[in-house]
């Protein structure tokens, strides 16, 4: 089922809940000279236009990106990036904010299923270091792993259409542990009244970090905060978990 379409919810607080993490746990992974891999389950589109239709029908930006003003970090860095690029209304999807932050001897993977949104990431990203790929994100991933460099991420993002997703992607994560022990994995997920996510963690039979934020959307369909789950996190994770908490105030707060 590919009926979800990122454009609609693009710089909205879940999205910045991840990509704050994300563009910290990336900056905290490169700290060495050598090279990284990062891979993406669940790639979109990679950027995005704030003053596009669907970014306008559900204002969702307005309540995130557009309410904030970030703080010197690398996110900002990344928004600034794609700002001075594209023009002020762009912002940046995992991919963009990952190409921005990595590195030549750095390495990129990008799963991407729908047609046009593979597509545009594709037309935005591809490179010499980025390989862009039209294939379902567990295969490919899986497929691909282990990467060379041996270190690196992988971002787990899907758009949870079906219930059953929440236990796939922890059975795709034990499965992409067995092949690549080392991996840092990184999974979004959204919290809603059903509470679906409880299906994630408990198939997780690994330790991890759990980090959860609590907001509302005016005009949301129910979401009531973003969580993410971070299996062998980095050195210095945790003190930026706390940072991604208060860089996002009054917005994010704790879930
Ligand atoms: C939540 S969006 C990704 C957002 C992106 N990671 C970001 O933060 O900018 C999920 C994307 O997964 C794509 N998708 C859905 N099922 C997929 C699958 N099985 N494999 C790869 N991509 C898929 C959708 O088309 C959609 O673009």
């Amino acid at each position: 089922m590919l009926s979800y379409q990122h454009a609609y919810h693009a710089g909205n607080p879940a999205d910045l809940h991840k990509h704050l993490v994300l563009a910290e746990m990336l900056t905290l992974l490169t700290r060495k000279a050598r090279g990284i891999s990062y891979l993406e389950t669940h790639a979109g589109r990679g950027l995005y236009d704030l003053d596009s239709s669907e970014s306008r029908k559900t204002a969702e930006a307005a309540e995130g990106i557009n309410a904030i003003s970030l703080p010197d970090c690398p996110l900002r860095t990344a928004v600034l990036a794609t700002r001075a690029r594209y023009g002020d209304a762009a912002y940046p999807g995992s991919p963009l904010i990952a190409r921005t932050l990595l590195r030549e001897q750095d390495r990129l993977h990008l799963m991407e299923l729908h047609p046009a949104e593979h597509k545009a990431l594709k037309r935005t990203l591809k490179s010499a270091t980025t390989a862009v790929h039209h294939r379902d994100g567990y295969e490919g991933v899986l497929a691909l792993s282990p990467p060379t460099p041996r270190k690196g991420l992988v971002l787990v993002d899907p758009s949870y259409e079906v219930k059953t997703e929440y236990a796939q992607v922890a059975a795709f994560t034990m499965k992409l542990l067995a092949k690549w022990p080392q991996a840092c994995v990184m999974i979004w997920y959204p919290i809603l009244p059903a509470n679906r996510h409880n299906d994630l963690i408990s198939g997780l039979k690994i330790n991890h970090l759990r980090h959860e934020v609590g907001f509302t959307l005016k005009g949301g369909v129910g979401m009531t905060g973003s969580g993410l789950l971070l299996v062998n996190a980095p050195y210095g994770a945790e003190n930026c978990l706390t940072r991604a908490q208060a860089l996002g105030q009054p917005v994010l707060q704790m879930g």
